[in-house]
């Protein structure tokens, strides 16, 4: 009797052995089950509403792609970075490049600057650290929507900066003034940082987020509300290409607009830590180089305020590798970094 249930027990635990690899094996039912009531919760989370149920069919499968990538990711090597499930998760990369970038490089080269010499090249006084929120020169992170309006947020951003900094007061300025007015640029089709900072100078500043409020789309410009600005600047000037000790500099003294390629897999799903990859040098995006730092383990790092909500990255923002062994800094960050001047 003994001997028989010993047997029967050993038999059973092998069975379940065998069952739990098999379906694991399959992609088990179970975990289909959690995907999917992972997908609802989500939807919820995001207010997403799909206009039939074969969308929602199609957005469930690209959901549950990214999920697993972003798991197999966090459960492999610590690489220093982490990825979580964000407001993205139901898109390709595809489809998240042309949504949420809306950086265009230049084709021809532009004239570098407006100001020459870089102002900042014999400066030496390099804090170890910095950053620029804590100093109040930095305004909440803000959400570019489905719309290739980067370039205004960056060149905002850097502008919100250098007003603090010589000012000494920090206003909201308008994204949407530039999306709708800067016709040199593309609105939510793309733009440049350079380009917005000569459109500035040239309309004598930019007026108050307040007072022209973000929308998210192409529109058309609202002349009189473009003709009331709050902040000006005197021009702007780029950082010495592929030179992160120049860029160093720059940060040191303001905030800066950086274009970065930011179009990756795992850009787009970027939670935490310091990022170290994996992305080329073809710069389709921008964000503001708003610090700098070393983590405890001495990692270096830049710290770059993005446009894509709270929800991505720590609370908007990004810590990214520093000082690479490649010039142009991780993802290409180096290549076009620039800053108004005031
Ligand atoms: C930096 O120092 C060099 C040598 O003294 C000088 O020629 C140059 O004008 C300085 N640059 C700036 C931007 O001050
Ligand atoms: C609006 O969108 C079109 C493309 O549909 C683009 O060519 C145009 O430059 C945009 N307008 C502005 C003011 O950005």
């Amino acid at each position: 009797m003994a001997k028989q249930n010993k047997f029967s027990v050993l038999t059973s635990t092998t069975l379940l052995v065998i069952i739990v690899s098999i379906s694991e094996m399959l992609c088990s039912p179970l975990e289909e089950q959690q995907l999917l009531k992972q997908h609802e919760e989500w939807m919820a989370i995001h207010g997403r509403i799909y206009k039939d149920a074969i969308e929602k069919a199609k957005r469930l499968e690209i959901f549950k792609e990214n999920v697993k990538r972003i798991n197999a990711f966090n459960n492999g090597k610590d690489v220093g970075y982490k990825l979580a499930v964000n407001k993205f998760t139901d898109l390709t990369n595809e489809e998240f490049r042309a949504s949420s970038t809306g950086y265009k490089r230049p084709t021809r080269v532009l004239s570098s600057g407006d100001e020459k010499p870089f102002k900042y090249a014999n400066f030496t006084a390099i804090p170890a650290a910095l950053d620029w929120r804590t100093k109040k020169a930095v305004t909440p992170v803000k959400d570019q929507g489905d719309c290739g309006s980067c370039w205004a947020f960056s060149a905002v951003a850097a502008m919100e900066g250098i007003t603090m900094i010589k000012k000494g007061k920090l206003v909201p300025l308008s994204v949407q003034e530039l999306v709708d007015c800067d016709v040199d640029d593309n609105g939510c089709h793309g733009g440049l940082m350079d380009r917005a900072f000569k459109f500035i100078k040239s309309k004598g500043g930019l007026s108050t987020e307040a007072n022209y409020p973000y929308q998210a789309n192409n529109g058309t410009c609202n002349t009189a509300k473009m003709a009331n600005p709050a902040a000006s600047i005197t021009g702007y000037q780029d950082v010495p290409a592929n030179n992160e000790k120049a860029l160093l500099q720059a940060v040191a003294n303001q905030p800066v607009s950086v274009a970065i390629e930011g179009s990756g897999l795992n850009f787009q799903f970027y939670s935490s830590g310091v990022f170290s990859g994996s992305c080329g040098t073809s710069i389709d995006h921008a964000v503001t180089a708003v610090g700098y730092g070393k983590t405890s383990r001495g990692t270096k790092y830049w710290l770059l305020k993005n446009s894509w909500g709270t929800g991505w990255g720590e609370s908007g923002y990004m810590r990214i590798q520093r000082d690479v062994s490649s010039k142009a800094g991780l993802c290409g960050l180096a290549m076009e970094a620039s800053y108004p001047t005031a």
